[in-house]
């Protein structure tokens, strides 16, 4: 009696467990597995990711309904996708996990192409129906800027939508004059909610940012359709080093009014040579993925007047040594330019000149030396060595007669140890190995190193 209870009890347990799983396998193929990745995690519950996901979501289908000309821009995601890309895992193919977009941080960014987009406030009333609070960040338009004009027009910088505690931060990328990309930085009004976002771990928006333009390809990222830079790595070396400056249009238009510029002929000659030469070493250097940035006097003229010295006479850039290659010479003679002189070398004081119609480049090589980057300078009949000391600096973008170039970033140090407190008086008679306030005499070159070391054309 107890054994045949016994069966009979085991068999109903069998039966019903597998009645059970049975109908957990269908539930699952029915239910879970089409509507995942965004449903349960193991709990039965929506897990972070899942709503990080579903938010993602829900933004990529208001940017299909409006037409944004959004691309992923996060340097997170951005990271894993390179990494993936370089083990050769397909990504392409739609994975069930929310691989990429979910990142552990409560933050996705996304850059647009404000050139490319066409405002219409349906897109925020139909954000904020789906649920989204949004913040809108508008600064003044660095495009009608000039020594003309400052203009006090706003435009959209930045968008911070929010939902379940997620932010999706949304970059405004313009097109400059100089042919590149530019965000505004993120600045908060006084009346703006400091505790909308945790705005310190934001990408973007530190400062302004410059960009080359870039080529997008479409991709299936965790099951979502996104744009995302061609090459990654290069776009996210360049956010890296994206810190844009913007010209101080005022304090130039104030020296201008002070020293109005000269208009004689020869001025406007020497300026429209010394664009196309500043762009021709442009290209020049990128070609052979050698950084620059302005030194000298034409760094002053940036930093004072948004323009170039015309009385200056030569363009001057400065060229970190650990970048020097000695294809240099020979591309900047490709590229029609004759080289005037060569003085010091690679271990100590080099320094390169080279002559564009009568408008000459010269390229100073810095070296670093503890605290401190100096560059040297030689002179040819004396065979006397010079030294200007610098405090470090880092470079950073800015634009210069409708060209992305690099400057110092600490521009303001760099000019005060070059040319001393009164920069910003214009000094017409300047001598080299005597005016700079950082010029220091560093001894003399043994002649029987004077063949290697000054070589004049
Ligand atoms: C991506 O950019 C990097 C750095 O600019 C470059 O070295 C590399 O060749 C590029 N990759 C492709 C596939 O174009």
């Amino acid at each position: 009696m107890l054994r045949v209870n016994r069966t009979a009890a085991l068999s109903l347990l069998i039966i019903s467990s597998s009645v059970f799983l049975l109908f957990q396998l269908y539930y699952y193929r029915k239910y879970v597995s089409k509507t995942a990745p965004h449903v349960q995690s193991r709990t039965g519950q929506l897990t972070s990711s899942d709503l990080h996901l579903q938010t993602v979501r829900m933004f990529l289908a208001l940017v299909r309904r409006y037409r944004l000309p959004v691309f992923l821009a996060d340097t997170a995601a951005l990271t894993l996708l390179s990494q993936d890309a370089l083990q050769h895992r397909d990504w392409l193919v739609q994975d069930l996990h929310c691989k990429f977009l979910c990142t552990n941080r409560p933050i996705i960014s996304f850059a647009l192409l404000a050139n490319a987009w066409k405002f219409d406030p349906g897109f925020l009333s139909a954000a904020e129906q789906k649920g989204f609070e949004l913040l809108q960040l508008r600064g003044t338009d660095p495009r009608l800027a000039s020594l003309d004009t400052l203009s006090g027009e706003e435009i959209p910088l930045h968008f911070l939508l929010r939902c379940h505690r997620y932010i999706i931060q949304v970059v405004f990328l313009y097109e400059r004059s100089g042919n590149y990309l530019w965000h505004g930085p993120l600045r908060l009004k006084p009346n703006m909610d400091r505790s909308f976002a945790p705005f310190k771990m934001l990408d973007y928006g530190r400062h302004a940012g410059a960009y080359d333009r870039l080529e997008l390809v479409l991709t299936v990222l965790d099951g979502l359709d996104v744009r995302v830079p061609r090459n990654v790595s290069r776009f996210l070396s360049e956010q890296q080093n994206s810190h844009f400056l913007e010209c101080h249009y005022r304090d130039a238009r104030n020296f201008l009014q002070l020293y109005p510029d000269d208009s004689s002929s020869a001025a406007v000659d020497f300026r429209r040579k010394a664009k196309s030469l500043l762009h021709l070493a442009s290209q020049t250097l990128a070609e052979l993925n050698i950084p620059f940035w302005l030194s000298s006097g034409t760094c002053l003229g940036w930093f004072r007047q948004c323009s170039i010295i015309s009385y200056s006479h030569d363009v001057d850039i400065g060229i970190f040594i650990t970048d020097f290659s000695s294809n240099i010479v020979t591309a900047f003679r490709d590229a029609g330019l004759s080289l005037k002189h060569k003085f010091g070398k690679v271990e100590d004081s080099l320094e390169l000149s080279f002559m564009s119609d009568d408008v000459k480049l010269d390229i100073f090589f810095f070296y670093k030396d503890g605290d401190v980057i100096w560059n040297g300078g030689t002179q040819a009949k004396s065979g006397k060595k010079f030294k200007y000391i610098f405090p470090q600096f880092s470079l950073c973008w800015a634009e210069l007669l409708d060209m992305k170039v690099r400057v110092p970033c600490e521009t303001l140090d760099y000019v005060l140890a070059n040319y001393g407190p009164s920069w910003s008086i214009p000094v017409m008679s300047w001598d080299w190995k005597s005016s700079p306030s950082n010029v220091q005499e560093n001894g003399m070159w043994p002649p029987k190193e004077w063949v290697d070391v000054i070589q004049v054309y």
